[in-house]
């Protein structure tokens, strides 16, 4: 059974004996070898992790599942977050199960449906802002400072913490760090994670070496590749759309001390790469996550990936919270026929 990250990765997170141990049975997602992506690229070893498959279908419940025991422990009733659409998705879970108040703050327009579905599904106050998501993360930054509303975005460390558990999680089931690891860079609390978790089981001797961090930006919204910040930031991927992300620094830092990279991908790029895991793997992930298999197809492509090298792409979070946009990128066409099985005989043989 999956007892949750805060029991299974105890020891390594700021647990005190009055920390709630609440779980939605988060983490212990899968780590799936691929097969045919692999062999298109040459590569040797390629391997997804599947976030989309935690109890929210995003990453961020593996951190908000331990910035809430820490609310809680702290006696918080109301948390309050700025999100792209996960991130609120998953503080409305985990405020729902433990009966606290959750405000969202998210962007106008600029949210997938099924992440505002799980919003308002889980009872979270949904505050749609005229604005940005960095002005949004602002504005609760400032709010949680002059109020006592917990902050559970991944400024808050706790959520940095219960992110890491990922990277242990890959480690032990390879028997050792990847070489390289291939994720998307939005506000980049994730890469920030991720590293430390890579670092600490080394430290611990769990591994004999940390990988190489590569993180993806959109082409529209990289403000760490350009090494500024992107005052309007535009993306099909919704979930990375940030002109100013947080943990910019500990991101840069990543990067540097693992030798790797931060580059961009455009839209186009993303685009195929979510289609290509798609009809390739059988692994429907959301856009943003896609930009993780972009960066690698690029990155095999400019030769800064070796092929025969051990590599984990990070899918963050499923599909099935954005809907419309495989609709949109649809190119097998929706055929309506009558209930007559001569038809659909017909149709079936003619593909
Ligand atoms: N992938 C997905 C699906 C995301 O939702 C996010 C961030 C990222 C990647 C990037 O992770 O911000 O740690 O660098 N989503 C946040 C949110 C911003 O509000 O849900 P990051």
């Amino acid at each position: 059974m999956n007892q949750g990250v805060l029991q299974t990765y105890r020891e390594h997170l700021p647990i005190s004996s009055s920390t709630p141990m609440i779980s939605l049975g988060e983490g212990d997602t899968p780590l799936v070898r691929s097969h045919r992506m692999a062999a298109e690229l040459g590569l040797e070893n390629l391997y997804f992790k599947l976030e989309g498959c935690n109890p929210t279908g995003s990453f961020k419940d593996r951190g908000m599942v331990m910035a809430v025991a820490n609310a809680l422990e702290r006696q918080s009733r109301t948390i309050i977050c700025a999100s792209t659409g996960n991130t609120s998705a998953s503080a409305a879970a985990y405020g729902a199960h433990c009966n606290l108040s959750t405000v969202v703050l998210v962007p106008k327009g600029n949210v997938a449906r099924g992440k505002i579905a799980q919003a308002i599904a889980y009872g979270a106050h949904i505050l749609l802002i005229n604005g940005s998501f960095d002005r949004a993360l602002a504005i609760v930054r400032e709010l949680s400072e002059r109020h006592p509303i917990a902050l559970v975005n991944s400024v808050n460390p706790y959520r940095i913490e219960g992110q890491k558990t990922a990277a242990f999680e890959i480690s032990d089931a390879l028997g050792d760090a990847p070489d390289y690891l291939c994720i998307p860079v939005g506000n980049a609390g994730n890469i920030t994670a991720y590293w430390k978790g890579f670092k600490e089981y080394h430290e611990l001797e769990a591994t004999t070496h940390t990988p190489q961090m590569f993180g993806f930006q959109a082409e529209g919204a990289a403000p760490i590749v350009r090494g500024e910040i992107v005052e309007s930031p535009e993306t099909i991927a919704t979930a990375i759309r940030i002109g100013n992300p947080a943990s910019w620094r500990s991101a840069v830092e990543a990067r540097d001390e693992s030798g790797g990279l931060i580059d961009a991908v455009t839209d186009e790029e993303i685009l195929a790469a979510y289609k290509l895991l798609a009809r390739l793997e059988g692994i429907f992930c959301e856009p943003a996550s896609a930009a993780s298999v972009a960066g690698l197809i690029k990155s095999v492509g400019n030769g800064l990936i070796p092929r025969d090298k051990t590599v984990v792409c990070i899918l963050t979070g499923t599909g099935l919270k954005d809907p419309d946009l495989a609709n949109q990128i649809a190119d097998i066409p929706l055929r309506e026929l009558s209930a007559e099985s001569d038809e659909v005989e017909r149709v079936i043989l003619s593909l």
